[in-house]
């Protein structure tokens, strides 16, 4: 199977299967895992941030976050495209008593700045308190495009100004400096807190690393705990996350290389528009043409029959993501068997 859903598909690499045999472990909840603490050291040294806390998934990363950031009845700001929000079950407002503040994602990711002056409380008795804002980088769902560091810091300024804070869900962030062609931690030092995925791009098989302030990640250890995600010998799976880190993040210039082949080959393609024919990370997004007789249900259904799984995210629109296992006679493959089905 050529398997395009998620960069989250990838298995462990047998270099990754080798560290993990062999890394030096210990309690993690004691703090006491030798390689949690280097993968942890790594993290907090890559993204510019004094400290940094794995946790078993980006879910819970940003959860942890915001919960760490936000007491019941705040609002935090963020975008209608942005995982948190659609994609998190609800959890700060089911297990935080955190009010979401909706603003729409522009076509680039942002949200625009005059938006969030606006959305943010004034002091009122009959107001909730803005705690938050959250940005997303790449923001997936609006074509996987990187934010700005410019744009960043600017944000990070009006939540200065507000005393908020300012929270990243990087899970994608070595993406988005790789499309950016800057340091990491230049996109990465304007927020207090941020979350990245070792399971994504990565290749890592499990978890995600939350980065902040000595302090915050202190007060996220005791989060971390409470929503059930302290682990005991956790340096298995932190051997492959620093595995990865160390080995993989020159990688993915190949995976953001795979998505602008596969782009071009799908521009010539009948009855599709790509959402951007010259993608800068590493998903491909398209909408099937209404007047084509076939849902992206049903497009799913006939690709799985010649080998292809991919993900859709409405009735038309289709996501493609190129990651560690998809390799370029895979992407000549897809265009083909599109190019047969589709014409
Ligand atoms: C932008 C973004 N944030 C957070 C997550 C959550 O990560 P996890 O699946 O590890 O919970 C994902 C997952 O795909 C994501 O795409």
């Amino acid at each position: 199977m050529i398997d395009l859903r998620s960069d989250t598909v990838t298995k462990p690499t047998p270099e990754m299967r080798e560290v993990i045999a062999r890394a030096p472990v210990g309690d993690d909840v004691y703090r006491e895992d030798p390689t949690v603490i280097a993968l942890e050291s790594e993290s907090a040294r890559l993204l510019g941030k004094e400290a940094a806390m794995f946790i078993p998934s980006g879910t819970m990363g940003n959860l942890a976050a915001l919960l760490t950031h936000c007491q019941r009845g705040n609002e935090i700001i963020l975008g209608d495209k942005a995982h948190i929000f659609l994609n998190e079950v609800g959890g700060a407002a089911a297990l935080g008593g955190i009010q979401p503040h909706i603003l729409p994602n522009q076509q680039d990711g942002t949200l625009a700045l005059e938006d969030i002056r606006e959305a943010v409380r004034f002091d009122d008795i009959h107001h909730p308190r803005t705690r938050l804002i959250a940005l997303e980088n790449t923001q997936n769902m609006c074509g996987g495009v990187a934010l700005t560091a410019d744009y960043t810091r600017e944000v990070a300024e009006i939540a200065r100004q507000h005393g908020l804070k300012l929270h990243l869900d990087g899970a994608r962030i070595f993406n988005a400096a790789l499309a950016l062609d800057l340091d990491p931690a230049v996109l990465t030092g304007p927020v207090d807190s941020v979350m990245f995925c070792l399971s994504k791009g990565l290749g890592a098989p499990v978890g995600s690393v939350l980065c902040g302030k000595e302090d915050f990640i202190g007060r996220a250890r005791r989060t971390r705990k409470m929503l059930g995600g302290g682990m005991r010998q956790a340096g298995v799976i932190a051997a492959a996350g620093l595995y990865a880190l160390q080995n993989h993040l020159p990688l993915l210039k190949e995976d953001h290389r795979r998505a602008r082949d596969l782009a071009r080959g799908l521009e010539g393609v009948s009855g599709l528009s790509l959402v951007d024919p010259d993608p800068s990370t590493n998903m491909v997004y398209f909408n099937l043409d209404q007047e084509l007789d076939l849902s992206a249900d049903q497009l799913k259904g006939k690709l799985k029959e010649q080998g292809i799984l991919i993900g859709f995210e409405g009735e038309r629109l289709v996501r493609l993501v190129t990651h560690l296992w998809i390799s370029d006679e895979d992407i000549q493959e897809v265009v083909r068997i599109f190019k047969e089905l589709l014409g």
